[in-house]
């Protein structure tokens, strides 16, 4: 794992990103894995190469997960599916090898359901880890805070000389942002969801979701709380919102640090454990 360098972490989101719309050439198709992140907002996959190049990306907004357990399994199986198909037709290859990521802490029979998932919609599952490692696969942070904030949890997890030596999981995310903006406005929680991740309302958004926001913090604060964490790396598509990562330094007193584009970190973070797994990453 290489040492973390925020210039090389927010060019390879780029890379990801340009991969939603842009498809590489691959020449070694027996050597391409795919990262699925079964979120509780988002179903991402992300193909890399052998070289740890994104080739291509597929995300759908879903809501077959609920506070990390899969609710709806057939939806989810069938948006794996439909999301394989679209990365295989763009590819022009069969896609085979994935990995997957779960919350800390999850227990055992939740992880077969999600691997069910993957497995059902035709990939062999290579790799299963947790979303923070996962995250860590990109960030290669070896001492400090990871917090993952995504759609429905908030993940933390607390690295030391490389090592996770205590993890966490909380039921807040984006989704509790949506139903304040909905409530403030009096709109529907789609509205609220679309408004949110509007750029250009991003500064008003920021104003009404304030103190969810410093209570996210306050939350991060209190599992530090006996530890030496003197950097906490911010993940996941919520702290996309501007300002986040100086509202949890204030309310941790801790440096917090957040890449340019946070949303795709852990989809590619679970891609590149499925390179490692298999042996297969060259550079
Ligand atoms: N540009 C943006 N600005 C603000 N919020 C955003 C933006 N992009 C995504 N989000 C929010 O981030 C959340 C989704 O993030 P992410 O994909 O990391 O979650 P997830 O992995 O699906 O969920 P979880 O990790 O909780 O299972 C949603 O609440 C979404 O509204
Ligand atoms: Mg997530």
């Amino acid at each position: 794992m290489s040492e973390f360098n925020p210039e090389r972490v927010s060019k390879l989101i780029q890379k990801v990103e340009n991969s939603l719309t842009h498809t590489a050439q691959v020449t070694d198709a027996d050597k391409l894995v795919v990262g699925v992140d079964l979120g509780t907002a988002y179903i991402v996959l992300v193909v890399l190469d052998h070289h740890g190049e994104p080739v291509a990306t597929e995300m759908q907004f879903a809501q077959v997960l609920k506070d990390g357990l899969v609710v709806d399994y057939i939806g989810a199986l069938n948006i794996v599916r439909q999301l394989k198909e679209k990365l295989e037709t763009r590819l022009q290859v069969s896609l085979e090898k994935a990995a997957i990521a779960m919350p800390s802490n999850t227990p055992e029979s939740v992880c077969k359901t999600h691997r069910y998932v993957v497995e059902g919609a035709g990939m062999e599952v290579v790799n299963m880890l947790d979303e923070p490692t996962a995250a860590n696969r990109v960030l290669g942070i070896r001492n400090g805070a990871v917090v993952d904030i995504g759609g429905g949890t908030t993940g933390l997890s607390i690295f030391k000389d490389g090592e996770v030596i205590y993890t966490a999981d909380e039921a807040t995310g984006g989704t509790h942002l949506s139903l304040v903006l909905a409530g403030h406005y009096k709109t529907s929680f789609e509205e609220a969801e679309e408004q949110k991740k509007d750029s250009a309302n991003h500064r008003d958004v920021v104003a009404i979701v304030r103190p969810v926001i410093e209570k996210m913090g306050s939350i991060v604060h209190q599992h530090i709380q006996g530890f030496d964490v003197k950097d906490i790396y911010l993940v996941g598509g919520t702290t996309c919102l501007p300002e986040f990562e100086q509202i949890v330094e204030k309310q941790t007193g801790v440096t917090t640090w957040k890449p340019e584009n946070p949303f795709l970190v852990t989809p590619l973070g679970i891609a590149i454990s499925a390179l490692e797994a298999e042996n297969l990453l060259e550079s």
